[in-house]
């Protein structure tokens, strides 16, 4: 079909599209970027097999063997496009301080005029010489009043195969838009056009990154990268910054959590959703399985493991959905051990990006074995052995190498994960990773005190994203690099979503905070963590219902010893104290940094919050 925006340029759209805003959107798209073809994704089975069978060809991906991992790739990718880049990610708002001091900034016409319409806009002919892929995708159950739509253009095709795991992609998602559904339109591009007759490399990119949001006008633009989250545009560009916007304008939370469901023997569910900064155990707290010694009977299930969109339902409670349908994986650290649900979702249909190849045309990542193999391909392309490990420190797999796969592919998937209502939260739980200071766990006095707790949460960084690794972070909500506006803001309004609540009576969510990554003086861990952290779960449960014991600290309610269930772990309350300790020195520091970040946030800081801290310094004087 010949579209009147873009004479000469052949739009390829399919007879059943039919909204007008998105055919002129496209148009204007491929006008500016000028692809050599362009291909409306439908979300097929055969599409995406014909996709895959094009990126094995131009070498992006390698099938690996059927037989030990049938319907998988392998991806590797550029060497220096590897993780989300936070330092080339931008909020362009009208006004700096919608975007707050948390987030890169830039004003939207200097922005428009960098990428789009100046003499040398990044965007202008950057597709040229490829096809530009039309991905229309539900986040969310397709049809749910929670759900929204988004359309990914793309000059990547692993772009498109990801987008069909990780999205309800393809038709579907333009049947619910129809003729006059709104969309969030997303630009992406690998910032690499090819001359005629130029050969293309496996993994096209560009030195020159540019990950931006418009938050006002809902838009995303993103330049030079096809790594992840910096590409598969659903996922932390719109389901978290234009999202949590999105939220804040219309009442409702798009947070970093995973959501999970947990049966007890009797029975009954509850549902938590979890907020932990990236690479810190999302992934296997999700399909987290009981201790087999102590919790028969238990069972936790998968309602998502990245990402939460949370809005009141007709009860008047918190529901949540997970707007994903797949999962992006961290893969180093997975084994069989720590979590053999994950494994056993990996078993096929999976794309692998930036582990290491086997001999056998199998998968292998640091820690899925205690034993490496005696020979790899490594992520690089290059020989790898234990010795080569050894001798130069190379890892066989990138840490930040990930899969893809599909929610249906995880044996403890919720019965209830696509269901359009969502589930009624009964807990949060916030989470960072810190070797010392913040006590195993700890329940908030109230949603004012939860929200602070929220808010002053601090991690370690890790390989998610660019950068250096291990150096504590404030990372209020583990929600630092997926703002979408002002982080205070954000403070504002959950505790306007809890005054809110409170009001109406209905239940709250209790909040909770933990922290699993305590160490000893030897430097390891004291705490088991993984499935051990059923204890933990069971404590909170117990405090909703008004059963579990605990013990006043400074910024919270934690258990002793004795609340805890400890049946099949040898722990001692020694080790426990080590992990459950309130070191008033160590937070008087801690507390320094907390001011730290609200002198950082003091422009629309929430008065509740400085006013908590007061609260907490008095207590630890005492
Ligand atoms: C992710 C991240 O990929 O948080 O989920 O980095
Ligand atoms: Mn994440």
């Amino acid at each position: 079909m010949n579209h009147p925006a873009m004479p000469g340029q052949r739009l390829n759209a399919p007879a059943y599209v039919k909204n007008a805003k998105l055919l002129n959107w496209v148009a204007q798209v491929a006008a500016l970027t000028e692809p050599a073809d362009i291909v409306w994704c439908d979300g097929s089975e055969a599409e995406y097999n014909r996709l895959c069978a094009q990126l094995v060809a131009a070498g992006t991906m390698k099938k690996l063997n059927p037989e030990l991992r049938p319907n998988s790739y392998l991806a590797l990718s550029d060497p220096s496009d590897v993780a989300r880049v936070e330092d080339r990610t931008y909020i362009c708002s009208e006004r700096k301080e919608d975007a707050g001091p948390t987030n890169n900034w830039m004003a939207p016409a200097e922005m428009r005029t960098l990428l789009q319409t100046g003499d040398s806009a990044l965007f202008k002919g950057c597709m040229r010489g490829r096809t530009m892929y039309v991905v229309p995708f539900s986040m969310g159950p397709l049809g749910s009043h929670i759900a929204h739509i988004g359309v990914e253009l793309s000059d990547s095709p692993y772009v498109a195969v990801n987008m069909r795991i990780m999205t309800r992609m393809g038709k579907g998602a333009l049947d619910v838009l129809g003729a006059d559904g709104e969309f969030v339109p997303c630009v992406h591009t690998v910032g690499a056009p090819l001359a005629a007759g130029q050969k293309d490399v496996a993994w096209p990119c560009n030195k020159t990154k540019y990950i931006v949001h418009y938050p006002e006008t809902r838009e995303i633009w993103s330049y030079g990268s096809g790594y992840g989250g910096n590409a598969l545009l659903g996922k932390k560009c719109f389901a978290l910054r234009i999202a949590s916007k999105m939220g804040r304008d219309q009442g409702w939370l798009a947070e970093h959590m995973l959501i999970l469901g947990v049966t007890s023997p009797e029975g009954k569910k509850y549902h938590v959703g979890a907020a932990f900064p990236s690479a810190c155990g999302k992934t296997n707290f999700a399909r987290l399985v009981p201790p087999k010694s102590a919790y028969q009977g238990w069972t936790v299930t998968t309602v998502g493991d990245d990402i939460a969109w949370i809005k009141p339902g007709k009860d008047g409670r918190l529901h949540a959905i997970n707007p994903e349908a797949g999962y992006f994986g961290v893969a180093p650290g997975t084994n069989y051990e720590t979590n053999p649900n994950c494994m056993d979702s990996l078993k096929r249909d999976v794309i692998f990006t930036n582990v290491a190849l086997t001999d056998d045309g199998d998968v292998w990542w640091e820690g899925m074995s205690k034993q490496p193999p005696a020979h790899l391909i490594d992520w690089q392309g290059k020989d790898w052995t234990p010795q080569i490990g050894k001798d130069t420190g190379a890892k066989a797999a990138h840490p930040n190498a990930r899969f893809t796969v599909a929610a249906t592919n995880n044996p403890v998937l919720d019965p209830g994960w696509d269901s359009p209502e969502g589930y009624a939260l009964d807990a949060f739980i916030f989470g960072g990773r810190r070797s010392t200071t913040v006590p195993l766990v700890t329940e908030a006095r109230d949603w004012v005190e939860g929200v602070y707790m929220a808010a002053t949460m601090g991690s370690e960084t890790t390989a998610a994203a660019a950068g250096q690794q291990g150096v504590v972070r404030r990372d209020p909500f583990a929600m630092l690099p997926f703002m979408g506006y002002n982080m205070a803001d954000h403070f504002q309004h959950w505790l306007n979503m809890g005054a809110k609540l409170a009001a109406s009576g209905a239940q709250m969510p209790k909040i909770f905070c933990v922290n699993w990554f305590r160490k000893g003086a030897d430097g390891k861990f004291v705490w088991p963590g993984y499935g051990d952290n059923m204890r933990v779960l069971e404590w909170m449960l117990g405090r909703i219902e008004g059963k579990a014991g605990g013990t006043e600290n400074a910024f919270g309610v934690s258990p002793r010893f004795e609340d805890l269930r400890w049946d099949g772990l040898p722990f001692t309350r020694e080790q426990f104290d080590s992990v459950i300790g309130v070191d008033k020195a160590a937070w008087a520091q801690e507390l320094v940094l907390h001011q730290e970040l609200f002198t950082q946030l003091a422009f629309h800081l929430p008065a509740e919050l400085p006013a908590t801290k007061a609260r907490i310094e008095q207590r630890l004087a005492a």
